[in-house]
């Protein structure tokens, strides 16, 4: 089914304006949750993919277009894989700062010593009669002993140190995190497959 124009579910304005530039060389159109005025819909899953799918199903069903939507979140092997879905509301009130300090201070009383971690994305695409496909997208890397600031990033992005190398998310540019982070690579799956369609 060639799509035209499609509903990205989210109110992000960061992640809007990079799917509308991704999507318009291929020919789609994007419009908003947050352009549409949808209401949030609220992530009861325990999976990412079922995250993911309950956002892009409920509004493909309530809209009658096509739906994108994302979810995503760091996993800590310490913390038997927390904070997981819950990533966003780990931190006390949306506040990463705070959230990473916490990350740190349960690493530390855990009494693990392992300091992997990974960050993973599903993308869900659904279609208004039911039908729907998932792209699954995953970096593997360590948790930093401190912040490490840069001009970028945004969340966990100053822990996060992926495999290979030394700095951390938040210390690479837009175009060199998106080559290898899970949303990056989720994504590109999700333009293969629009592309073969
Ligand atoms: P959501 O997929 O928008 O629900 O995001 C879940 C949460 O996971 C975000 O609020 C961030 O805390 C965290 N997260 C997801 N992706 C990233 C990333 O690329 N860098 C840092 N934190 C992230």
């Amino acid at each position: 089914m060639k799509i035209k124009e499609i509903i990205f579910a989210s109110h992000n304005a960061g992640k809007i304006a990079e799917i509308k530039d991704m999507l318009a060389p291929m020919g789609i159109t994007v419009h908003s949750a947050e352009e549409m005025n949808l209401p949030d819909v609220a992530e009861t899953g325990t999976t990412f993919a079922e995250n993911s799918l309950i956002k892009s199903q409920t509004i493909a069903k309530s809209t009658g277009f096509p739906c994108l939507a994302d979810d995503s979140g760091l996993c800590v092997d310490a913390l038997n894989g927390a904070p997981g879905v819950y990533s966003a509301r780990y931190a006390p009130n949306r506040d990463f700062n705070k959230g990473m300090d916490l990350l740190l201070s349960e690493m530390e009383k855990s009494g693990n010593p392992s300091r992997k971690a990974h960050f993973s994305c599903v993308v869900s695409l659904a279609y208004p009669n039911g039908e729907y496909h998932l792209f699954e997208g995953r970096v593997d890397g360590y948790i930093a002993h401190e912040k490490m600031h840069g001009e970028g990033g945004f969340g966990y992005d100053p822990l996060f140190i992926p495999e290979g190398y030394d700095c951390s998310f938040a210390q690479m540019n837009h175009d060199e995190k998106n080559k290898i982070s899970h949303r990056g690579r989720a994504m590109s799956k999700f333009k293969e497959f629009i592309a073969s369609l």
